[in-house]
């Protein structure tokens, strides 16, 4: 078990003693002509670029053979560049056997409780109460798939890129989707709920988490949203009489849940239930995203982030403590 403090807490001037893992590398040249690594190291907390000078010991001996998913230990100080934390590499070398840390320790895990989470989402499958909704989310969610839909990150960075972080993700909008429908009584709460587990399920074949997080050929050639409809057309094929109503309006939640042509949807939400997912699916989103900003940009001494491009603003921490949740209370009553 690897015991060293998070990168996120670390300061501009604090030294760095850490295995890291590297999450990218490329050998470039300088105005010089001299070569030097271009990295990006990480933890299970966040990443930061870093240059490999060729002066520094122990870049001779692994220039030529890092790779990405390798585990480094890295002697230096934290840096800023652009207003970014960098990390100052003063010495490197490859870790060994003998320093028994593997690439899990890197993976950044869903704060949540596994099995609870894994028992909501079974629970919540069984309430289903339309027969050929419940048959074809059986079908779906079993076996390697499901073991896959457990365990995969809904994404690289932005929001729940950590391991179960989809599923944390999905359950989050189905408790906003059953929220909906039992204020509207004119949704469908089978057909919502089902699109909600639907909606980003394609991220099975999208996305891989080892070494590192990254995208799939298929997942960047296809995208998620082609590959959940796919699979779920497939599986509505092996349904006898799986009627046609149902399966158009379930086909349009998956393929609507990002709202704009510009977001990757081909179709805008057009029912009263992909409305609703669109909605919760953003708001899962960027509540996560906000605050997983909010944990690894804010340091000591300041109250605000640096501008956050994708959020379109600097993020506020306004420091006044809120209720602390256990990770192992359940979501679902
Ligand atoms: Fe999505
Ligand atoms: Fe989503």
């Amino acid at each position: 078990m690897l015991k060293q403090s998070d990168l996120s807490s670390l300061n501009k001037g604090d030294s760095v003693d850490h295995f890291l893992l590297v999450k990218k590398c490329e050998i470039r040249l300088t105005k010089s002509g001299k070569e030097y690594l271009s990295l990006e190291l990480g933890d299970k907390t966040i990443s930061c670029p870093s240059n490999l000078w060729d002066d520094v010991p122990g870049f001779q001996s692994i220039k030529n053979s890092l790779v990405v998913g390798d585990i480094v230990k890295v002697n230096g100080s934290m840096d800023e560049y652009q207003g970014s934390a960098q990390i100052k590499i003063d010495k490197i070398r490859l870790s060994k056997q003998s320093d028994n840390v593997s690439n899990t320790d890197f993976l950044p895990k869903s704060p949540r409780d596994l099995k609870i989470m894994k028992g909501e989402f079974l629970s919540r499958l069984e309430k289903i109460s339309d027969k050929n909704l419940h048959q074809l989310m059986k079908n779906i969610f079993a076996d390697e798939r499901f073991e896959k839909f457990v365990t995969v990150p809904a994404g690289k960075m932005w929001h729940h890129g950590y391991i179960s972080g989809l599923l944390e993700h999905t359950l989050e909008i189905i408790k906003i989707c059953d929220l909906m429908s039992d204020i509207h009584s004119e949704i469908n709460r089978d057909l919502l709920i089902c699109g909600a587990m639907l909606h980003d399920f394609g991220k099975i074949e999208e996305l891989t988490y080892e070494p590192v997080f990254e995208y799939t050929e298929r997942g960047k050639l296809l995208g998620h949203i082609v590959i959940s409809a796919m699979i779920v057309n497939e599986e509505m094929n092996k349904i006898p009489e799986f009627p046609e109503n149902l399966r158009n309006n379930l086909l349009h939640l998956i393929l609507s849940h990002q709202g704009k042509l510009e977001q990757a949807s081909p179709v805008v939400p057009k029912t009263l239930e992909a409305i609703t997912l669109y909605h919760a699916d953003e708001l899962s989103a960027k509540v996560n995203a906000y605050k997983n900003v909010i944990n690894n940009e804010i340091k000591s001494g300041t109250s605000w982030t640096k501008f956050i491009s994708l959020a379109g603003t600097d993020i506020h921490s306004h420091g006044i403590k809120s209720q602390s949740v256990d990770s192992k209370q359940t979501l679902f009553d």
